[in-house]
């Protein structure tokens, strides 16, 4: 049930890799904030345990960003059961680093397919669902615009997906559909655990982190799913094209 309180009440979201992390958590807002749900993961088995932790009828599907068979079942699946869409989180993302004679083609292939193909085709296959007034926001990093040692991988294939948010922002815009990309800083989830990196490793790399962060900590999930609520609301509804640090100011100094 929702209240007109609700800042997306009566709203129809799709938020990609919503079964872990920032988009388990952005899930979580975006529903409670009143809106309708469909979330995916990499298998049903994983989409639908985080549809039954959110409850307010979420909805999943095991669907690889990578597929262009999976996301044409995804359209048809929020088509089927909501008509239209009102709000897309394109967030499903992987991550590794390490220097460049570490990155083998085979990884290359993967996480650019994730991070920058993956989100391009998630947008083409759900924009056909989108009316005037909808809101698509994009998971880019705040190392996007960074150059970090071991990065550039990663770096490069979310400096994608920020491109990506300034060319679609300007060719949706005759449609009503604003488009942006949020840029989360270092936030704790089972994203680090895919990194390959041993423990006290990523406990040093987690301290170097903070040190140049101006808030001197790590970032919430909850603190990233605020400014996704944020982006899809009416609240921003004069905002496309931008990027949005959530980072405690690491990109920005
Ligand atoms: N955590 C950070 O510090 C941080 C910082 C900046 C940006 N980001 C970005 O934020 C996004 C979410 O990261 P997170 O920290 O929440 O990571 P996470 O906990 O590892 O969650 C990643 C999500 O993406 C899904 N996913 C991975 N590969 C997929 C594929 N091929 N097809 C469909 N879904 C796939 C995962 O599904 P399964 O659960 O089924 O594996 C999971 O739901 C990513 O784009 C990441 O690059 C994270």
């Amino acid at each position: 049930m929702t209240t007109p309180s609700q800042r997306l009440a009566g709203k129809r979201a799709v938020i990609t890799g919503g079964s872990s992390g920032l988009g388990l958590a952005s899930a979580k807002a975006l529903a409670a904030e009143g809106a309708r749900v469909l979330l995916t993961a990499t298998t049903q088995a994983r989409a639908d345990a985080a549809a039954a932790e959110i409850g307010h009828g979420a909805i999943a599907l095991g669907a690889d960003v990578r597929s262009a068979a999976d996301l044409a079942a995804l359209a048809s699946r929020a088509k089927e059961v909501f008509g239209g869409l009102d709000i897309v989180v394109a967030n499903a993302g992987t991550g590794t680093f390490g220097p460049i004679d570490t990155v083998t083609e085979e990884e290359f292939d993967r996480q650019v397919g994730i991070n920058f193909k993956g989100v391009f085709f998630t947008v083409k296959a759900l924009k056909p669902l989108l009316g005037r007034g909808a809101s698509v926001i994009l998971t880019a990093s705040t190392v996007h615009a960074k150059g970090l040692p071991g990065a550039a991988l990663y770096s490069a294939s979310k400096a994608a997906v920020r491109s990506l948010a300034r060319s679609f922002a300007a060719e949706f815009a005759p449609d009503g559909i604003r488009v942006n990309s949020i840029s989360p800083g270092y936030v704790r989830t089972a994203f680090q655990d895919k990194m390959g990196m041993p423990a006290d490793a990523l406990a040093g790399f987690e301290g170097a982190v903070e040190q140049m962060t101006p808030l001197r900590r790590g970032g919430r999930p909850e603190e990233i799913a605020d400014a996704v609520v944020f982006l899809a609301s009416d609240a921003a509804s004069y905002v496309t094209a931008v990027d949005l640090p959530v980072d405690g100011g690491f990109g920005s100094v």
